[in-house]
């Protein structure tokens, strides 16, 4: 399962190539100039952020949202790649569950490869989100809040840059929309929502997200999390056959407490 796909040698002078999750550990990996392959973990710092540098580098729209919200250019590397081996990992099983659980006719409409990649993918913006707002054992104050909130789109123009498809991308940049359009980022009038992958990338977010503990509360119960989440049902927020795969998939599969 790839994370992200680069093509560019990097200055250590092996090519990055992807990221890879191995029974729930994340590895980069990289060919040498004889072609060899190599796995490294999640502790080859220099090479991840040598990596993002360069995406950084592929795409000025980065520094210059960066710039927008005065923050500096800091790459949080451990915070990625505990990501990739936790939430992100975790998204990706439920978005898969919901996945498989809607009707044939909705499958049809998106593929099983771009639910997968866009749920690996999602919150990869949050490497450039200073830890001091990502990690705040509190509520966030406005501007926390709105420097937060450009994870997605930062993740979506590091992406760009990489061989990855426009479907993918638009999941990446929208995962915090909702169905009534009042999630971010803020939508122009004749932007296109491909509202179907965004429910299901969207929804598992949320509930993998309520199922982990965070710095500011204690981890949800499957009922507490789908009760959450069917307040949103109820609001307009998620599509009613989106929640009923959920819960599907959950009351099957979800065997935590
Ligand atoms: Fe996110
Ligand atoms: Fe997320």
């Amino acid at each position: 399962m790839f994370l992200f796909k680069s093509h560019k040698k990097d200055k250590y002078e092996m090519q990055l190539l992807g990221a890879v999750q191995i029974s729930g550990h994340s590895f980069f990996v990289y060919k040498n100039f004889d072609g060899e392959i190599s796995l490294k973990s999640g502790k080859e710092e220099k090479l991840q952020k040598a990596a993002v540098r360069r995406m950084i580098r592929l795409n000025p729209t980065v520094s210059r949202i960066l710039e927008r919200y005065r923050i500096k250019p800091c790459i949080d590397t451990k915070t990625l790649m505990e990501l990739a081996g936790g939430h992100m990992n975790d998204t990706c099983k439920v978005a898969m569950g919901i996945y498989s659980k809607l009707s044939a006719n909705l499958r049809s409409l998106i593929s099983e490869d771009t639910i997968k990649e866009a749920s690996m993918l999602h919150d990869l913006g949050k490497v450039l989100i200073p830890s001091k707002v990502l990690n705040k054992p509190a509520k966030l104050n406005k501007k926390e809040r709105a420097i937060m909130n450009i994870h997605s789109m930062l993740g979506y123009e590091l992406l760009k840059t990489q061989n990855i498809s426009e479907e993918t991308l638009d999941l990446v940049k929208y995962h915090h929309q909702n169905l009534k359009h009042s999630g971010y980022p803020m939508i122009k009038s004749d932007e296109h929502i491909p509202d179907l992958g965004v429910q299901i990338i969207s929804t598992a977010d949320k509930y993998s997200a309520l199922r982990e503990a965070r710095v500011y509360r204690r981890r949800l119960s499957k009922i507490e999390s789908l009760l959450i989440l069917y307040k949103e049902v109820l609001e307009g927020k998620i599509h009613k056959d989106i929640y009923k795969a959920l819960v599907e998939y959950a009351s099957k599969y979800d065997k935590a407490a």
